[in-house]
């Protein structure tokens, strides 16, 4: 068996293109531009990046980018005031706080300082608590592009058994949550989970967010299962250089699995373009508007 590849790329230019139609629509109708700002934190070259391809895709959907780029030794009250005046600003719909924060900055405290009406990221424990009792919350943006991709691709999740390899808070936990609401039988596993192999195996989805290169291999899967990888690692090639790898080993997963997302070009263009889709959420929420249909959990 060869696994039919699960496009992110082709998949988050269609979340956009919807996004960009509903943008059009209630700026036409309603005089609204929805607006999302982005804090960065220091000069992470990785943060950097991933900013402004944030920023360019906001605009490009016709939303107003608002980027805010402090210096790593900006102080933790100073980035709280810069929230602060940033929830009380109506233009502003959306806010994301580009992670990690310097160490002298409390992540926590500065998340939870975000108004949890445009925490874009869905990482405020308000949304968590939200997500968890399976009530309207925002949703993290990577674990919503998985079950979109997911959703796509299978129509209903219910009863099927998912494994979700990694507990981080923004992955794992809300994937799992967000899989438990779509009726999956779930199981969260991780370094000290026993018998991971046969774990795995039981999977009807697996999703691997682990940060650790080509973890899973493809003995490990059933026949017929569905791959999502989360992970993005870069590794030396044998010849020089280096490569992008996800948390599982492509090759050997294909030839088992029925469904696969490749790295790059497979979860990773749908947190960008989920992002997007939170922003625009946020904006119909605050003034009352329909939601966007089938761009939400
Ligand atoms: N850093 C790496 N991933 C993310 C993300 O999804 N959101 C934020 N705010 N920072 C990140």
């Amino acid at each position: 068996m060869s696994a039919e590849i699960i496009d992110g790329k082709a998949f988050a230019a269609k979340v956009r293109g919807q996004v960009a139609e509903h943008v059009a629509r209630i700026k036409a109708d309603h005089g609204i531009t929805p607006g999302l700002a982005v804090v960065l934190v220091g000069e992470d070259p990785a943060s950097q990046v991933y900013v402004r391809s944030k920023g360019k895709q906001t605009v490009e959907v016709g939303m107003n980018s608002y980027e805010h780029k402090l210096d790593a030794d900006t102080s933790e009250s100073d980035l709280l005031a810069l929230i602060e005046k940033l929830n009380d600003d109506p233009a502003v719909h959306g806010i994301l706080v580009q992670l990690p924060l310097p160490d002298h900055i409390d992540e926590d405290l500065v998340i939870n300082s975000i108004d949890p009406a445009k925490d874009v990221d869905g990482f405020h424990i308000s949304n968590v608590g939200l997500l968890g009792t399976g009530q309207k919350s925002m949703v993290p943006c990577t674990p919503l592009g998985c079950l979109m991709m997911l959703r796509d691709h299978h129509g209903s999740l219910s009863g099927m058994d998912a494994v979700v390899i990694g507990r981080s808070n923004i992955v794992g936990k809300p994937m799992a949550q967000l899989l438990l609401g779509d009726s999956c039988t779930v199981t969260i596993a991780h370094s000290r989970t026993k018998d991971l192999p046969d774990v795995v195996r039981r999977a009807d989805i697996v999703v691997a967010a682990v940060g650790r290169a080509q973890m899973v291999p493809g003995a490990w899967i059933k026949p017929g299962a569905t791959v999502i990888d989360v992970g993005i690692n870069r590794i030396d090639k044998p010849e020089g250089g280096t490569r992008l790898v996800g948390d599982v080993d492509y090759e050997s997963c294909a030839a088992v699995a029925s469904a696969i997302t490749p790295v790059p070009g497979g979860v990773g263009p749908m947190t960008i373009a989920c992002l997007l889709a939170n922003t625009l959420t946020a904006t119909c929420r605050a003034h009352g508007l329909d939601e966007p249909q089938g761009l939400t959990a």
